[in-house]
């Protein structure tokens, strides 16, 4: 009896100090404040956004990663699904880029533990930019500007693919959208209480 009193006690006590918690700590609430992105490294950054609009990452010269995740259209192409090299259809749609570093895992089933991971991809996928590491790391070399961008950004002119995720990696991180306009608190279905306006700031 006394010691089933002590398990409700500390139960309770439990609960309480959770919920105060929680308060406490707005990060631990199922929608949090986007925390705006810390640059570390201007210059990879830089430098990763160009390799992020440049078509030369690809085959024909026509496909970069904006071409489907187009920065103008919120990360996006607005097509049911993608359109890559030869024109052909993709068999899924493009998730935009914005926030994706905030994103537990990569891609719609999660298969690319993050951005890094996922990064390499689009440049050797045949049904994206269908063109090999390789002979994207040697586009790159061949051109001074980037040789010299490189070595600003990373400390030596060594340009390798991991070198090359890393930058568009620091660039997409930094694409983290404005906060959401939650003007209105979000209610439970059942509650017909007529929201009242939050203050947002
Ligand atoms: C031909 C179109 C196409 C190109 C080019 C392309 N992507 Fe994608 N991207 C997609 C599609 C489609 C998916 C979803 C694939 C899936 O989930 O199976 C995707 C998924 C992603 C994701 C995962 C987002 C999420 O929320 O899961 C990121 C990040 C991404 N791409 C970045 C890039 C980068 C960086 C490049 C350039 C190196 C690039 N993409 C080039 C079509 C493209």
């Amino acid at each position: 009896m006394k010691s089933s009193h002590l398990v409700v006690a500390t139960l309770v006590a439990g609960s309480t100090f959770g919920s105060i918690a929680l308060a406490a700590k707005p990060a631990a609430e199922p929608v949090s404040p986007i925390v705006p992105a810390v640059v570390k490294n201007t210059k990879q950054v830089e430098l990763g956004k160009k390799l992020f609009f440049d078509p030369r990452l690809s085959r024909s010269g026509f496909i970069s990663c904006n071409s489907c995740h187009n920065l103008s259209m919120g990360g996006t192409d607005n097509l049911k699904t993608s359109i890559g090299h030869n024109w052909q259809k993709g068999p899924i749609n493009a998730p935009t880029v914005l926030n994706s570093s905030l994103a537990l895992a990569q891609f719609w089933d999660g298969r690319a533990k993050d951005l890094k991971a996922q990064a390499g991809g689009p440049i050797a996928n045949p049904g994206e930019m269908a063109f090999t590491h390789e002979l994207a790391v040697d586009v790159l070399k061949s051109i001074p500007q980037y040789v010299a961008e490189f070595k600003g950004a990373f400390g030596s002119e060594t340009i390798d693919i991991g070198r090359v995720t890393d930058a568009i990696v620091a660039f997409l991180k930094t694409l983290t959208g404005r906060q959401p306009d939650f003007k209105l608190p979000i209610l439970p279905p059942s509650t017909n209480a007529t929201p009242r306006p939050v203050p947002f700031d």
